[in-house]
């Protein structure tokens, strides 16, 4: 999400003057888009904003500024605790960064430019992209989140859910595939409640299976994913989108949090783990096969080894593809920040090497079996390492790599799998010939 808040305004930056540098030292100015779900992430960019403002002694006339939800979260006091700094942006004011840094440039010096308020229709503004070519892009569909978990900032950072129009979502995406993007993202920090409140249930689809389905319309955007749904809103007519719209990709990113049934209620998350369990059989019933990712929390307030054992239970039980474990961080201001944290920190840093433990095992299991398939690639760029080395991802979201000679970035490719790691899986074009015929369709379209 933060990803494409600062992808979308540096282009609204560029569009007013800006342009945009890849070397820090090279900036005039540096706009630090923060994350607050996690202690770590708000100390790492104090620490950053801090060390920016400090090369300043130095001599360098620069510009610092932070925004998002650790901006969002401290709110005005967060000026006073980094002093020097020039700009502190909310997430619901992003789009007028142009206008307020370049009322920072104009003014001789003074304090902070704080701009931290609600603002009606805010979540309409994240909707450019950049010039540059992506093969697969996020469009971010909706903010904010009404749900209270008990140890989450985001409804106090990101606030209450709002919702884009169908009609702007998928006008988006006809702009994003008439410059050669084949894959879309759809975000939203709970997207199974997308449009609960402004759309009306057809045929028993819900708004968000109504937008999927419009999406999938559009010409040319071939793949279709999306980022986070909760179980409790998780129903039918979702799981039938999958067997349904052959361009949603059989990958579900489903945050279970904890497989233990009295945490997930201190959590205040209102599905029990036979409830995910369900959720999962359904969706593997209905797509053979499908990947299936979560977000876990260890060391949550009270958690008992009991408590983590059902969690490892569950991770037996559903065999996730990946997963993103954390350690339960307290969060003031959060609905839960009263909890003690009183799980010891050597006991967290246990449970959540126990659960990568797992998921190595999991993750290189299943790569193993795409070995020896051919898997439909679309083609990201290249690698990171190797020359003439492509990425690219199969349905699922592995991550593959190959060779090549031509240039294949956004062009959906086969690939026979060679070999496969934890992380990635390698493999060839399926024929010269077919790379032949890709690259002369290539030039002809150049
Ligand atoms: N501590 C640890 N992890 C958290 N998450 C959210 N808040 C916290 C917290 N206070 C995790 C959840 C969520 C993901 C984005 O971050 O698992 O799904
Ligand atoms: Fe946070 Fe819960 Fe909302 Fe997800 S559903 S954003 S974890 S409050």
């Amino acid at each position: 999400m933060n990803e494409r808040d600062s992808e979308a305004l540096a282009v609204m930056l560029a569009r007013a003057g800006y342009s945009v540098v890849y070397d820090e030292d090279d900036a005039d100015a540096v706009l630090l888009n923060t994350c607050a779900v996690r202690e770590l992430a708000e100390r790492k960019a104090i620490g950053k904003a801090g060390h920016l403002i400090a090369r300043r002694k130095a001599g360098k006339a620069l510009r610092v500024g932070v925004l998002g939800c650790m901006a969002q979260n401290r709110g005005p006091a967060l000026a006073g605790s980094i002093p020097g700094l020039d700009l502190v942006v909310g997430t619901q004011q992003l789009h007028h960064v142009p206008e307020l840094l370049d009322r920072v440039f104009e003014r001789e010096e003074g304090g902070p430019i704080v701009a931290l308020e609600e603002e009606e229709g805010s979540q309409n503004a994240i909707s450019e992209h950049p010039a540059q070519f992506q093969a697969a892009a996020f469009v971010s569909i909706m903010q904010g989140c009404n749900m209270r978990c008990s140890y989450c900032i985001v409804p106090r950072t990101r606030g209450k859910e709002r919702c884009r129009p169908i009609e702007h979502i998928v006008q988006e995406c006809r702009e994003l595939a008439a410059r050669g993007t084949k894959e879309v993202t759809l975000l939203g920090q709970i997207v199974t409640s997308y449009g609960r409140r402004e759309i009306p249930f057809v045929d028993g689809k819900s708004p968000f299976v109504q937008l999927v389905e419009a999406v999938a319309k559009v010409d040319g955007i071939e793949r279709i994913r999306f980022t986070s749904p909760h179980p409790r809103g998780f129903k039918e007519d979702l799981v039938d989108a999958f067997r349904c719209i052959p361009k949603l990709m059989p990958c579900v990113h489903l945050p279970v949090q904890s497989g233990s049934d009295a945490v997930l209620r201190a959590m205040n998350r209102p599905y029990s783990a036979a409830k995910y369990l369900e959720i999962v059989d359904a969706l593997r019933e209905a797509v053979p096969g499908i990947c299936i990712t979560t977000d876990v929390i260890v060391g949550f307030p009270n958690e008992s080894e009991e408590d983590f054992a059902r969690t490892v239970e569950l991770f037996e039980k559903v065999r996730f593809d990946m997963a993103y474990v954390f350690k339960y961080s307290p969060r003031p201001g959060a609905p839960g920040d009263a909890l003690p944290d009183n799980v010891y920190e050597e006991e967290k840093e246990e449970r959540n090497q126990r659960l990568l433990d797992l998921l190595a095992q999991y993750s290189l299991e299943r790569n193993q079996t795409y070995v020896g398939t051919v898997q439909e690639i679309l083609v990201e760029g290249r690698a990171r390492r190797g020359e003439n080395r492509w990425m690219g991802r199969n349905p699922t979201g592995r991550k593959v790599i190959f060779p090549s000679e031509a240039n294949l970035a956004g062009q959906l490719v086969s690939v026979r799998i060679d070999s496969a790691s934890v992380t990635a899986l390698e493999g060839e074009l399926v024929s010269a010939l077919e790379e032949q015929t890709l690259t002369l369709v290539r030039v002809e379209q150049l």
